[in-house]
C-alpha cells in the first residue's frame, strides 16, 4: 500500500533520535528505522528504554505527512494506532492475547512486552514529522534483571521465538493500514481496535500528577487519545504527557 524506505542500522543511540535527526532526508512518506541494538533506548517521562541487546524489535515508524493532510489534533491518535497495530500483531501471530494499558504499554500476563513512544515536530501548525518508537520485547529467554519483576518477553510467556523482522514488518502493515484510515477521517475504527485491547474499561487505578497520587476508575480513552477517568463523581480527561499510572490487580 505504501511505498516505505527502510533503515536497517546495526547499532544507534536511539531510532527515535535518528528518525529525528535525519528526518530531513527522508524522502517517502514513510521511512522505517530498525536497530539490531540500541545504546540510549528511550522511554515516556525521560526514562530509559532497555534496548542494548539483539533480541527484541526496537524501530520508529517516521511519517512525514503530505502538507495540510493531517492536523495536530489527528497526532494524538498516532500512539492508539501503534498500540492497536502492535496488539493486533502479536495476536495474529503468536495467539495470545495482549492488554493495553494506557497510554501506551503492552503487557502480556500483566507484564510489560512493549512500550511505545511518539514524539512530533510541527512547524506553525503543520504536521512535519510524527516519530512512532515500538520497543517490543521478543525473544529474551531472560529479561534483565533491573526489570525482571515487570517486565516478559513473548519467546517467555508463549514459548515461540519468531524472526524479528517478520513481527515488524507485520506491524508497519498494520500500522500503514491505520494511517491510510486517519488521512480518510475514518478513526473510529482504531479506537474500537484499542478498546478490544483495553485493560482500561472500569479498572480501578492510581495516578501520579505533579507529585499527587489519586485513585480513580478509569472509562476508556475518547477520540483525542485522552484517558477518561471517574473521580469522586466527576469525569476528567487524562493526558498522557503528565501521568504515572497503575492499574489495580495487574
Ligand atoms: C516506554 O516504555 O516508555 C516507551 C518505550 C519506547 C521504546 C522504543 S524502542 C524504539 C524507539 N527508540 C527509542 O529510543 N524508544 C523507542
Amino acid at each position: 500500500m505504501y511505498d516505505m524506505e527502510y533503515i536497517k542500522l546495526p547499532y544507534i543511540n536511539s531510532t527515535n533520535t535518528y528518525a529525528k535527526d535525519n528526518a530531513k532526508s527522508f524522502s517517502k512518506e514513510i521511512t522505517l528505522i530498525q536497530s539490531e541494538v540500541q545504546s540510549h533506548g528511550r522511554g515516556r517521562l525521560d526514562r530509559a528504554f532497555i534496548s542494548d541487546n539483539s533480541q527484541g524489535a526496537w524501530f520508529s515508524v517516521a511519517i512525514k505527512p503530505e502538507k495540510g493532510i493531517i492536523t495536530p489534533e489527528m497526532v494524538l491518535l498516532m500512539p492508539v494506532m501503534a498500540a492497536s497495530a502492535t496488539a493486533l500483531t502479536i495476536e495474529t501471530v503468536y495467539g495470545i492475547r495482549p492488554g493495553i494499558k494506557w497510554p501506551n504499554d503492552i503487557l502480556i500476563n500483566s507484564k510489560k512486552a512493549c512500550g511505545i513512544l511518539c514524539e512530533s515536530r510541527i512547524i506553525h501548525n503543520d504536521v512535519y514529522l510524527v516519530v512512532i518508537g515500538i520497543g517490543i520485547n521478543l525473544n529474551q529467554k531472560k529479561m534483565h534483571p533491573d526489570i525482571a519483576d515487570i517486565a516478559t518477553s513473548l519467546l517467555i510467556e508463549t514459548g515461540t521465538e519468531v524472526p524479528i523482522d517478520l513481527i515488524i514488518q507485520n506491524i508497519c502493515g498494520n500500522v500503514a493500514f491505520f494511517y491510510d484510515k486517519i488521512k480518510h477521517g475514518e478513526t473510529a475504527c482504531i479506537i474500537d481496535k484499542w478498546n478490544e485491547y483495553s485493560l482500561m474499561n472500569n479498572a480501578v487505578i492510581t495516578y501520579t500528577k505533579e507529585q499527587l497520587s489519586y485513585t480513580a476508575i478509569s472509562k476508556g480513552i475518547n477520540t483525542d487519545g485522552r484517558l477518561i477517568i471517574e473521580q469522586d463523581g466527576k469525569i476528567i480527561y487524562l493526558d498522557s504527557s503528565e501521568v504515572r499510572l497503575k492499574i489495580q490487580g495487574v
